[in-house]
């Protein structure tokens, strides 16, 4: 997830138990001609293993040129984005755009199928809008065009985030297509998890947003049963490894938005969130939690009523 899912955060997931890991989707563009900070974007160590690089493309040379760049980082997987919503990717006809030009899609799964020497994956959601849901559509196309397997969305480009989810749609494109199909939307809890499996029969489980602040989610622990000095000790080291990553000035500055995913629905979170968000260096941070919320197991704070709903966004 782009803004999420960098290296220091998808080290922990991988550690709780995710199975692979995907970076953070990329334009073919800024990988042809970007510089250090994409770079960084494409970057993942072998503890991620195996791990995809994720690109947002729409034209055939531009996309498998990017493509043959980061082979250069030998990733086990390429996923092809065909479900991003922002304006910016679609309106250069990448991403969700994709879907609503399916021999587009064909020509493009074709060439990275036939030109990388790594399997190929796509994402897609169900399609652009409400009257144009061809998910079976385009998954018969990736599946016929040799991809290895195909993580679906079950929203539509429209919806962006909003909305439930429609599992019984990814429940079709596991009965339409040979290949492995990865269920993806509203997966918050371990009982998500199974579920997702029995409604959709799909191969494997996506994670997103209900990863922010529950890494645990991967070890298939429910947030509640995490204790808080085990919350505390992971917020700690999760700094530190963002601190480590990028220095400690913009680590601290990106970590805030994870923080204060951390502390959601914890007793008294709203009142030290300005001071957690104002943090510039670790100490800051560290000070302001050590203040509000002790390790030591006697000043351990309970959760605030309904807090368990709250964590998950
Ligand atoms: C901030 C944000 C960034 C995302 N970035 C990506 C991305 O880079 N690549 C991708 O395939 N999906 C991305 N997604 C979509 C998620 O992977 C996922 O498909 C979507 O959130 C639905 O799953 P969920 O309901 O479990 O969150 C992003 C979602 C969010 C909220």
């Amino acid at each position: 997830m782009a803004g999420f899912s960098d290296l220091p955060f998808r080290v922990i997931c991988r550690e709780m138990g995710s199975a692979v890991s995907y970076t953070p989707c990329i334009t073919d563009v800024a990988v042809a001609f970007g510089g250090a900070k994409t770079e960084r974007l494409a970057e993942f160590t072998d503890c991620e293993r195996p791990v995809a690089v994720q690109l947002l493309g729409a034209d055939e040379r531009t996309l498998l040129a990017a493509a043959e760049r980061v082979m250069a980082q030998q990733p086990d997987l390429v996923d092809l984005n065909m479900g991003c919503p922002a304006r910016r990717v679609t309106s250069g006809g990448r991403g969700a755009a994709l879907l609503r030009e399916p021999e587009r899609v064909r020509r493009l799964a074709r060439l990275l199928v036939e030109r990388l020497d790594v399997p190929v994956t796509g994402k897609i959601r169900l399609g652009w809008d409400a009257s144009s849901r061809n998910y079976l559509q385009i998954a018969r196309i990736l599946a016929d065009s040799g991809l290895s397997a195909i993580a679906v969305h079950g929203r539509t480009r429209a919806q962006q985030y909003s909305g439930t989810a429609d599992w019984q749609a990814i429940a079709e494109v596991k009965a339409a297509v040979q290949v492995p199909v990865i269920g993806n939307g509203d997966v918050r809890t371990p009982e998500d998890i199974d579920r997702m499996r029995r409604v959709t029969g799909c191969d494997a489980v996506m994670v997103g947003r209900g990863a922010i602040g529950n890494p645990w989610l991967f070890s298939g622990r429910a947030l509640p049963d995490v204790s808080f000095t085990e919350r505390l000790r992971l917020i700690r080291r999760h700094a530190q490894a963002m601190s480590d990553y990028y220095g400690e000035a913009l680590g601290v500055v990106l970590f805030r938005k994870h923080v204060v995913r951390y502390v959601q629905g914890l007793r008294d979170a709203t009142s030290v969130r300005p001071n957690l968000l104002a943090a510039e260096t670790l100490a800051d941070l560290f000070k302001t939690l050590g203040d509000w919320w002790p390790e030591e197991p006697a000043g351990l704070r309970e959760p605030a009523p309904g807090a368990e709903e709250e964590d998950h966004g």
